[in-house]
């Protein structure tokens, strides 16, 4: 099959064929049908995050189950699915505690000393991003990192919920306890963010603050609900959003991964607020803060890892809200490309000149 390998940091990835094992006890095989490229990817090729080639990236697949191995019961042929990178165990405190995206065990490959699942057609191994790997036409993947989803749900649309809608979504609804009315901001509005607006709306708050350096945002960003955008070039963003809430929000989300967005997020929550980050900093990377506005205005920081979410039961409601109308996600796709452009579509990436970009395999 033809998948796009990372060889190396900071280089295109490889269109290579690409050998792909037959499904091994509690794994699935998929015929890739779609997949959104996130800026999580563009993290690993920019060796912000501890993925080393080669590997075969991409993590935001939809696809239709081809086979599955021994002891699968959850799934057949001909199911359409969404994979997501939290895999869980079920049995470790963090699953047991309801907390299954914080599971240990969910980057975990195959069992050393097996074949691995992905290879070059010698029979040299390739990593496989988390249990993933979506920029490539089959997918091989424990089922529990699967959901199946209702058949009447284009696959197209389906595989953004796999990662940045999720996130995006979850961190509004799932990892904060966002009363209706709250003020809330974004910063950066690219899936993710747009996705945190539209949870923000979901959820009722009151004003939704968009932030991103690119102004031609600001139309998506207001039909996924914004009711106000920033331009961060234009002016002092911090001092905007306190003219607009009267001090500072409620909830910030910080969607970019930059150390002074991160900054101007704490700066822009408001007493009692909470700043909620979602953007990754590179790993190598230390945001300084002011303890000060923790302790005396009593603000709160905390992590979003992959909208806190319980997929198997998040993402099904979350392809009724997009059936239903509630959720956009036609609006968020700025291009519908094939594999061999998916260098290309980094590079629009890097530019911020981007929404989604949707790889679409026939
Ligand atoms: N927490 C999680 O579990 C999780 C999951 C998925 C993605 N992420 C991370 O979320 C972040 C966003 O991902 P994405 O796919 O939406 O990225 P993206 O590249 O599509 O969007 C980033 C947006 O930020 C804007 N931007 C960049 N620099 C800016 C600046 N200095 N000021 C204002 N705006 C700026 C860009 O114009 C763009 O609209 C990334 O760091 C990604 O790794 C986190
Ligand atoms: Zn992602
Ligand atoms: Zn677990």
């Amino acid at each position: 099959m033809k998948a796009a390998v990372m060889r190396s940091y900071h280089a295109p990835l490889d269109l290579e064929d690409v050998r792909i094992d037959e499904p091994g006890p509690g794994e699935v095989l998929l015929k890739t049908a779609a997949s959104g490229i996130c800026h999580s990817d563009l993290h690993v090729i920019e060796s912000a995050l501890p993925v080393p080639p080669p590997c075969v990236l991409g993590h935001e697949p939809a696809g239709v189950v081809e086979a599955v191995g021994a002891g699968v019961t959850d799934f057949a042929p001909g199911d359409h699915v969404i994979g997501c990178l939290t895999s869980w165990c079920g049995v470790c405190k963090f699953c047991t505690h309801g907390r299954p995206y914080l599971c240990p065990s969910q980057f975990a490959g195959r069992p050393p000393g097996t074949n691995p699942r992905l290879s070059t057609p010698s029979g040299d191994a390739i990593g496989q991003f988390a249990n993933l790997s979506s920029f490539a036409e089959k997918m091989l993947c424990p089922e529990r990192s699967l959901v199946k989803i209702r058949d009447d749900m284009p696959l197209d649309r389906a595989c953004l919920i796999g990662c940045g809608v999720t996130t995006g979504l979850g961190a509004a609804l799932n990892t904060v306890n966002m009363p209706a009315g709250a003020s809330v901001v974004v910063i950066g509005c690219g899936g993710v963010g747009l996705s945190a607006i539209q949870g923000a709306r979901i959820r009722g708050a009151g004003k939704i603050i968009a932030v991103d350096a690119q102004s031609w945002k600001f139309d998506l960003a207001s039909k996924c609900g914004a009711t106000d955008c920033i331009d961060a070039t234009d002016g002092d963003a911090v001092a905007a959003v306190q003219g607009l809430t009267g001090g500072g929000a409620d909830f910030v989300f910080e969607c970019i991964g930059l150390v002074p967005t991160v900054q101007q997020g704490i700066a822009m929550t408001g007493r009692g607020g909470t700043t909620v980050l979602v953007g990754v900093v590179p790993i190598t990377e230390m945001v300084p803060i002011s303890a000060a506005d923790l302790t005396l205005q009593e603000k709160k920081v905390t992590g979003s890892y992959m909208g806190s979410n319980r997929f198997r039961f998040d993402m099904p409601k979350y392809i009724d809200f997009y059936l239903d109308g509630r959720l956009l996600l036609d609006e968020m796709i700025s291009s519908k490309i094939g594999l061999d452009d998916v260098n290309h579509a980094f590079d629009l990436m890097r530019k911020g000149e981007a929404a989604r970009q949707v790889i679409v395999f026939d």
